[in-house]
């Protein structure tokens, strides 16, 4: 880790405010951003845009176009590639242009990088430069699904929940709807657009009947479904079920479903897998290896309460984010049971979004958060 310039801090911040660009599109790729700037010119800029689309440090040297890149300095938030993948390698290209400094704002910890590209610009007699302090954390943090995976396989997982001021989660009649209005609503679909995938548990399925499919506008694709039903017993007319030919579905059974309910639920187009471990915890953790090993990065977790526990229990939340409705509905249990409380939630409330990341030091190394809640307001 080095000093930065000051004038090195502008072109990496810019970098990793390109890398944004791609969000929602690169996984299971990581999002990064490049800049070629020399003499104090930008000469080119760009971010990787879609998984299987070139590098950002392809794009931002193909944005150079005729300008004399050799002696340049490239500004490139995640360590360049040195392995052939949909694309080829990104050391290649930098080298071929005549790069003669990089500057890098975080290291890529998966298998085939964790310093690899870096030591092969060395070697090819290139100065390179990590960076440290705030630039090198906001670069981690855009990318904690990708680095999750790449250290431990499985997913990273973001648990977003809505919930009254007396911290309930739906009325003792079921009815959650409304304790996330309309804003709330649109945040959260697009929190599913950014995932790979959308899980909740039986109890909410059979509850709400729900698409879990992300329904705003500017979304680039859905998410694959994932319903935790130990049983087996998501209904094959619900509306996941009945989607699944167009939106993957998974139902992460235990051992003890039967089989022919199983069955059927393959034959409808659902992915059925077994989780083992002798308790729910230990079924959220060989759900989420599985989950993991194929090619799933990063899911949203939508609850209900019983399942969100069984996560927090297991050590694998990594992020919270709470809707809080200033309403109180009563009764006597988190999803409303017992005696008392109200039917229905009014709609259009306007509610607080709170959150932030859950550290796990020993196990996969997140990046430091700024203190306090990351989402203010809504409206
Ligand atoms: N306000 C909100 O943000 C929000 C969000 C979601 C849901 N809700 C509400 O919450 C209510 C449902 O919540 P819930 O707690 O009853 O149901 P849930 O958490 O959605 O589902 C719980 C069920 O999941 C199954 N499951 C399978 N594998 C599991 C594992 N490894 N660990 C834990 N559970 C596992 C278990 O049933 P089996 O053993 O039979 O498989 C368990 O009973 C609904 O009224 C819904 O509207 C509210």
């Amino acid at each position: 880790m080095t000093t930065l310039l000051e004038t090195d801090e502008v072109h990496l911040a810019r970098a990793i405010e390109l890398a944004e660009g791609g969000r929602g599109r690169t996984t299971p790729n990581p999002l990064v951003g490049a800049v070629v700037v020399k003499d104090e010119t930008v000469l080119g800029e760009g971010f990787h845009t879609a998984f299987g689309a070139p590098h950002a440090e392809r794009e931002a040297l193909t944005a150079t176009g005729t300008a004399d890149t050799r002696g340049a300095t490239m500004y490139v938030s995640l360590e360049p590639c040195c392995h052939v993948g949909k694309t080829p390698p990104c050391t290649d290209a930098i080298v071929e242009a005549g790069i003669k400094r990089v500057v890098v704002a975080s290291e890529d910890p998966s298998d085939r990088a964790s310093g690899r590209g870096l030591g092969i610009l060395r070697d090819e007699g290139i100065e390179v430069v990590m960076a440290g302090g705030e630039l090198a954390a906001r670069a981690r943090l855009l990318n904690q699904p990708f680095r999750k995976h790449a250290r431990t396989g499985r997913p990273y997982v973001l648990f977003k929940s809505a919930m009254t001021l007396d911290g309930k989660v739906a009325t003792r009649t079921g009815d959650s709807k409304w304790i996330s209005g309309e804003a709330s609503r649109r945040m959260a679909h697009h929190w599913r657009a950014e995932c790979d995938a959308v899980a909740v548990g039986i109890g909410t399925a059979l509850a709400d009947d729900p698409l879990l499919t992300a329904r705003v506008e500017g979304v680039h694709r859905q998410p694959r479904r994932i319903i935790f039903d130990s049983e087996a017993r998501l209904p094959l007319d619900s509306q996941l079920v009945r989607g699944a030919g167009e939106i993957p579905l998974t139902v992460v059974i235990s051992r003890a479903a039967p089989r022919l309910a199983a069955d059927a639920l393959e034959v409808a187009g659902a992915d059925v897998i077994v989780a083992t471990g002798e308790n729910e915890p230990a079924r959220v953790r060989n759900a989420l290896s599985q989950i993991g090993a194929a090619g799933i990065t990063s899911i949203l977790l939508e609850g209900g309460p019983h399942l969100a526990g069984a996560f927090l229990d297991a050590g694998e939340v990594d992020e919270i984010r709470l809707f809080v409705a200033p309403v109180v509905v009563g009764g006597g249990a988190v999803v409303g049971g017992g005696a008392g409380g109200v039917d229905h939630v009014p709609p259009g409330a306007v509610q607080l979004v709170v959150g932030g990341h859950l550290p796990h030091p020993r196990r996969w190394t997140p990046a430091p958060v700024p203190r306090g809640a990351r989402w203010a307001r809504l409206r």
